[in-house]
């Protein structure tokens, strides 16, 4: 019989990799580069794969897994996104880190709790995932790479976008 708090504590993970995916969703809408967002669509991509991972142990533990709704009117993370998205691409990705940095947290402190070690594996993996993330933002938010003359990092990238 699983341990509801097992659940929860789950639960309240995928919630944060949901709300993630449309706060993503909130960021690649506001910034025009390509290559900054062929990268964000990546992160979203594995924060969707994050809720489906954790979901499918939220099942196998007897719990309701966690809805993905495109409208996440609800969520901080989305609306701070939204508002920084009218200060640039910049301000994005600064918003961005900040949640990035939250989801970085909040799997560690889940690797506290007492856990099988397939779900331990899995939380591990997600919380590196969420790190690698968070470093490529701020190097990102740093190093300005789509602004003119920053080319190198840029390369293979259209021009002027
Ligand atoms: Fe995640
Ligand atoms: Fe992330």
């Amino acid at each position: 019989m699983a341990d509801k708090s097992e659940v929860a504590r789950l639960h309240s993970l995928a919630q944060l990799d949901a709300d993630a995916v449309g706060a993503y969703d909130v960021a690649i809408s506001r910034i025009p580069h390509p290559l900054v967002r062929e990268r964000l669509n990546s992160f979203r991509a594995d924060h969707l794969r994050h809720v489906q991972d954790l979901n499918t142990c939220i099942r196998d533990l007897g719990g309701e897994p966690v809805a993905l709704r495109s409208d996440l009117k609800g969520s901080a993370m989305k609306g701070l996104t939204a508002m920084t998205g009218l200060m640039g691409t910049e301000a994005t990705l600064w918003a961005m880190l900040g949640n990035e940095e939250l989801f970085d947290r909040a799997y560690e402190l889940a690797l506290q709790f007492e856990w099988t070690p397939e779900v331990k594996d899995l939380i591990r993996q997600h919380r590196e995932d969420e790190r690698r993330h968070g470093t490529w933002i701020r190097d990102a938010a740093r190093t300005r790479p789509w602004v003119e003359g920053r080319i190198p990092f840029m390369e293979g990238a259209e021009q002027g976008a």
